[in-house]
Protein backbone atom coordinates (compact mmCIF):
# COMPACT_ATOMS: atom_id res chain seq x y z
CA UNK A 1 0.00 0.00 0.00
CA UNK A 2 0.81 3.88 -0.80
CA UNK A 3 2.34 4.96 2.50
CA UNK A 4 2.68 9.02 3.49
CA UNK A 5 6.45 7.72 3.77
CA UNK A 6 6.72 6.61 0.30
CA UNK A 7 4.73 9.25 -1.34
CA UNK A 8 6.92 11.96 -2.69
CA UNK A 9 5.63 15.29 -3.19
CA UNK A 10 7.47 17.37 -5.92
CA UNK A 11 10.73 17.53 -7.27
CA UNK A 12 14.34 16.91 -5.04
CA UNK A 13 12.49 15.23 -2.51
CA UNK A 14 14.46 12.37 -0.83
CA UNK A 15 12.80 9.50 -0.69
CA UNK A 16 13.09 6.85 2.32
CA UNK A 17 15.46 4.90 0.76
CA UNK A 18 17.58 8.03 0.29
CA UNK A 19 17.02 8.10 -3.84
CA UNK A 20 16.46 11.48 -5.23
CA UNK A 21 13.95 12.41 -7.54
CA UNK A 22 13.51 14.92 -10.20
CA UNK A 23 10.33 15.97 -12.42
CA UNK A 24 9.58 14.16 -15.16
CA UNK A 25 12.18 11.54 -14.55
CA UNK A 26 11.58 8.01 -15.55
CA UNK A 27 9.91 5.77 -12.84
CA UNK A 28 11.99 3.74 -10.89
CA UNK A 29 10.75 0.55 -8.76
CA UNK A 30 10.66 2.73 -5.94
CA UNK A 31 7.22 4.42 -4.58
CA UNK A 32 7.35 7.35 -6.33
CA UNK A 33 4.84 9.87 -8.10
CA UNK A 34 6.44 11.25 -11.40
CA UNK A 35 5.39 14.90 -11.53
CA UNK A 36 4.08 15.83 -15.32
CA UNK A 37 7.01 16.96 -17.61
CA UNK A 38 4.92 19.87 -18.55
CA UNK A 39 5.15 21.41 -15.12
CA UNK A 40 9.35 21.34 -15.40
CA UNK A 41 9.18 23.77 -17.68
CA UNK A 42 7.46 26.31 -16.26
CA UNK A 43 8.73 29.22 -14.66
CA UNK A 44 5.60 30.78 -13.31
CA UNK A 45 6.52 31.52 -9.09
CA UNK A 46 3.92 33.97 -8.19
CA UNK A 47 0.42 34.59 -10.03
CA UNK A 48 -2.05 37.42 -9.46
CA UNK A 49 -4.36 36.92 -12.40
CA UNK A 50 -3.72 34.79 -15.98
CA UNK A 51 -2.11 36.87 -18.71
CA UNK A 52 -5.39 36.41 -21.24
CA UNK A 53 -7.71 38.99 -22.57
CA UNK A 54 -10.08 36.65 -23.21
CA UNK A 55 -13.50 37.08 -20.86
CA UNK A 56 -12.32 34.17 -18.83
CA UNK A 57 -12.15 34.43 -14.67
CA UNK A 58 -11.44 31.74 -12.23
CA UNK A 59 -13.57 31.37 -9.14
CA UNK A 60 -11.18 29.97 -6.27
CA UNK A 61 -12.85 28.96 -2.68
CA UNK A 62 -10.32 28.72 0.33
CA UNK A 63 -9.96 27.29 3.99
CA UNK A 64 -12.71 24.20 3.32
CA UNK A 65 -14.04 21.80 2.97
CA UNK A 66 -16.70 22.80 5.34
CA UNK A 67 -19.53 19.90 5.85
CA UNK A 68 -22.44 22.12 5.13
CA UNK A 69 -21.04 25.19 3.28
CA UNK A 70 -18.87 23.45 0.95
CA UNK A 71 -22.10 20.63 -0.53
CA UNK A 72 -24.37 23.73 -1.01
CA UNK A 73 -21.75 25.82 -2.94
CA UNK A 74 -20.61 22.56 -4.83
CA UNK A 75 -24.76 22.39 -5.80
CA UNK A 76 -24.68 25.54 -7.05
CA UNK A 77 -22.08 25.21 -9.29
CA UNK A 78 -22.86 22.04 -10.86
CA UNK A 79 -26.30 23.62 -12.03
CA UNK A 80 -24.12 26.38 -13.68
CA UNK A 81 -21.37 23.68 -14.97
CA UNK A 82 -18.85 25.71 -13.51
CA UNK A 83 -15.45 24.50 -12.68
CA UNK A 84 -13.69 25.95 -9.82
CA UNK A 85 -11.05 25.64 -7.53
CA UNK A 86 -10.41 25.04 -4.56
CA UNK A 87 -7.56 25.72 -2.06
CA UNK A 88 -8.43 23.55 1.12
CA UNK A 89 -6.68 23.41 4.39
CA UNK A 90 -5.33 20.46 4.87
CA UNK A 91 -6.85 19.01 8.14
CA UNK A 92 -10.14 19.51 6.66
CA UNK A 93 -9.32 17.11 3.89
CA UNK A 94 -8.58 14.95 6.67
CA UNK A 95 -11.89 15.01 7.84
CA UNK A 96 -14.21 15.68 5.18
CA UNK A 97 -12.18 13.03 2.09
CA UNK A 98 -15.41 12.52 0.15
CA UNK A 99 -16.10 15.98 -0.15
CA UNK A 100 -12.67 16.92 -1.74
CA UNK A 101 -13.99 13.57 -4.00
CA UNK A 102 -16.93 15.20 -4.54
CA UNK A 103 -15.55 18.07 -6.18
CA UNK A 104 -12.72 16.12 -8.44
CA UNK A 105 -15.55 13.94 -9.56
CA UNK A 106 -17.33 17.12 -10.48
CA UNK A 107 -14.67 18.58 -12.03
CA UNK A 108 -12.90 21.20 -9.82
CA UNK A 109 -9.26 21.53 -9.29
CA UNK A 110 -8.11 20.49 -5.41
CA UNK A 111 -5.14 23.59 -4.97
CA UNK A 112 -3.04 23.41 -1.57
CA UNK A 113 -3.37 25.80 1.57
CA UNK A 114 -1.32 24.56 3.43
CA UNK A 115 -2.65 22.07 6.71
CA UNK A 116 -2.97 23.93 9.41
CA UNK A 117 -3.55 27.84 7.44
CA UNK A 118 -0.26 29.50 9.96
CA UNK A 119 1.23 32.89 8.68
CA UNK A 120 3.41 31.29 6.78
CA UNK A 121 6.29 34.21 7.32
CA UNK A 122 6.77 32.91 10.40
CA UNK A 123 7.99 29.70 9.70
CA UNK A 124 11.29 28.06 8.59
CA UNK A 125 11.66 26.60 4.75
CA UNK A 126 11.54 22.81 6.78
CA UNK A 127 7.88 23.54 8.55
CA UNK A 128 6.47 25.68 5.50
CA UNK A 129 7.21 22.40 2.73
CA UNK A 130 5.88 20.25 5.93
CA UNK A 131 2.85 22.22 6.02
CA UNK A 132 2.51 21.90 2.00
CA UNK A 133 3.39 17.99 1.84
CA UNK A 134 1.19 17.03 4.87
CA UNK A 135 -1.93 18.58 3.30
CA UNK A 136 -1.11 17.30 -0.50
CA UNK A 137 -0.56 13.79 1.21
CA UNK A 138 -4.31 14.30 2.49
CA UNK A 139 -5.67 15.10 -0.60
CA UNK A 140 -3.42 12.27 -2.32
CA UNK A 141 -5.48 9.97 -0.02
CA UNK A 142 -8.68 11.21 -0.79
CA UNK A 143 -8.50 11.44 -4.65
CA UNK A 144 -5.24 9.91 -5.56
CA UNK A 145 -3.71 12.88 -7.35
CA UNK A 146 -1.97 15.97 -5.53
CA UNK A 147 -1.98 19.78 -5.69
CA UNK A 148 0.24 21.22 -8.41
CA UNK A 149 -0.50 25.13 -7.27
CA UNK A 150 -0.66 26.42 -4.05
CA UNK A 151 -1.76 29.70 -1.62
CA UNK A 152 -0.13 30.70 1.08
CA UNK A 153 -2.70 32.01 4.01
CA UNK A 154 -3.76 35.42 4.65
CA UNK A 155 -1.24 35.60 1.26
CA UNK A 156 0.86 35.87 3.60
CA UNK A 157 4.97 34.35 1.94
CA UNK A 158 8.37 36.38 1.15
CA UNK A 159 9.47 36.09 -2.05
CA UNK A 160 12.32 33.97 -0.79
CA UNK A 161 9.73 31.68 0.29
CA UNK A 162 7.83 31.55 -3.05
CA UNK A 163 11.30 30.75 -4.91
CA UNK A 164 11.79 27.98 -2.32
CA UNK A 165 8.35 26.38 -2.99
CA UNK A 166 8.72 26.92 -6.26
CA UNK A 167 12.07 25.33 -6.43
CA UNK A 168 11.29 22.61 -3.96
CA UNK A 169 7.67 21.43 -5.01
CA UNK A 170 7.46 23.14 -8.88
CA UNK A 171 4.18 24.80 -7.26
CA UNK A 172 3.51 28.19 -8.34
CA UNK A 173 2.10 30.84 -5.30
CA UNK A 174 -1.60 31.26 -6.47
CA UNK A 175 -2.45 34.96 -4.96
CA UNK A 176 -5.73 36.77 -6.54
CA UNK A 177 -6.76 40.47 -8.62
CA UNK A 178 -10.45 40.27 -7.02
CA UNK A 179 -11.16 39.87 -3.18
CA UNK A 180 -14.70 40.83 -2.01
CA UNK A 181 -13.44 40.52 1.70
CA UNK A 182 -16.13 38.17 1.84
CA UNK A 183 -14.59 37.30 5.27
CA UNK A 184 -15.18 40.80 6.99
CA UNK A 185 -19.11 39.34 6.66
CA UNK A 186 -20.32 42.34 4.38
CA UNK A 187 -23.35 40.50 3.62
CA UNK A 188 -23.82 38.34 0.60
CA UNK A 189 -25.26 41.22 -1.96
CA UNK A 190 -22.12 43.03 -1.48
CA UNK A 191 -20.27 40.01 -2.09
CA UNK A 192 -21.66 39.23 -5.31
CA UNK A 193 -21.63 42.78 -6.47
CA UNK A 194 -17.49 43.25 -5.40
CA UNK A 195 -17.18 40.31 -7.20
CA UNK A 196 -18.95 40.69 -10.48
CA UNK A 197 -17.84 44.57 -10.19
CA UNK A 198 -14.41 43.56 -9.96
CA UNK A 199 -14.31 40.81 -12.52
CA UNK A 200 -11.64 41.29 -15.51
CA UNK A 201 -10.39 39.36 -18.40
CA UNK A 202 -7.93 36.64 -16.78
CA UNK A 203 -9.01 37.42 -12.92
CA UNK A 204 -8.28 34.97 -10.08
CA UNK A 205 -11.54 35.17 -7.63
CA UNK A 206 -10.76 35.01 -4.41
CA UNK A 207 -13.89 33.37 -1.84
CA UNK A 208 -14.13 31.40 0.79
CA UNK A 209 -16.57 28.45 0.92
CA UNK A 210 -16.79 28.27 5.11
CA UNK A 211 -19.17 31.50 5.53
CA UNK A 212 -22.50 30.85 4.73
CA UNK A 213 -23.18 34.52 3.18
CA UNK A 214 -19.99 33.26 1.03
CA UNK A 215 -22.06 30.53 -0.42
CA UNK A 216 -25.64 32.66 -0.45
CA UNK A 217 -23.73 35.18 -2.29
CA UNK A 218 -22.20 32.57 -5.15
CA UNK A 219 -25.69 32.15 -7.28
CA UNK A 220 -26.07 36.21 -8.01
CA UNK A 221 -22.49 36.60 -8.67
CA UNK A 222 -21.77 34.12 -11.23
CA UNK A 223 -25.27 34.56 -12.67
CA UNK A 224 -23.84 38.28 -12.96
CA UNK A 225 -20.62 36.89 -14.58
CA UNK A 226 -22.24 35.14 -16.77
CA UNK A 227 -24.60 37.89 -17.58
CA UNK A 228 -21.45 40.25 -18.55
CA UNK A 229 -19.76 37.49 -20.74
CA UNK A 230 -17.42 35.81 -18.65
CA UNK A 231 -16.78 32.01 -18.87
CA UNK A 232 -14.81 30.13 -16.06
CA UNK A 233 -11.70 27.98 -15.71
CA UNK A 234 -10.13 26.45 -13.11
CA UNK A 235 -6.77 27.96 -11.99
CA UNK A 236 -4.03 25.02 -14.17
CA UNK A 237 -6.71 26.06 -17.32
CA UNK A 238 -6.59 30.02 -16.73
CA UNK A 239 -2.88 29.57 -16.70
CA UNK A 240 -2.57 27.74 -19.85
CA UNK A 241 -1.47 24.68 -18.28
CA UNK A 242 -3.33 21.19 -18.53
CA UNK A 243 -5.98 20.11 -16.88
CA UNK A 244 -5.72 19.49 -13.64
CA UNK A 245 -8.36 16.73 -13.97
CA UNK A 246 -7.06 15.25 -16.92
CA UNK A 247 -2.96 15.02 -15.89
CA UNK A 248 -2.11 11.17 -15.51
CA UNK A 249 -0.65 10.43 -12.60
CA UNK A 250 2.00 7.67 -12.97
CA UNK A 251 2.01 5.53 -10.25
CA UNK A 252 4.81 2.10 -10.17
CA UNK A 253 4.08 -0.53 -8.30
CA UNK A 254 5.23 0.21 -4.67
CA UNK A 255 7.95 -1.63 -2.46
CA UNK A 256 6.85 -2.80 0.89
CA UNK A 257 5.52 0.61 1.79
NI1 LIG B 1 -7.23 30.95 4.02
Amino acid sequence: MLSRRNLIIGSGATLAGGLVLTPGAALSASGTIALPTDLEAERMITVTAAPTRANLVAMTFDDGPHPTYTPALLDILKKRRIRATFYVIGQNVARYPDIVKRMVDEGHEIGNHTWRHPFLTKLGSKNVLRELDRTSDAVYRAVQRIPVTMRPPYGALSRKQRAMIHDEREMPTILWSVDPEDWRRPGSTVVASRIVGGARPGAIILSHDIHGATVKAMPAALDGLIEKGYRFETVSMILGRRDWSKLRWRLPKLAQG
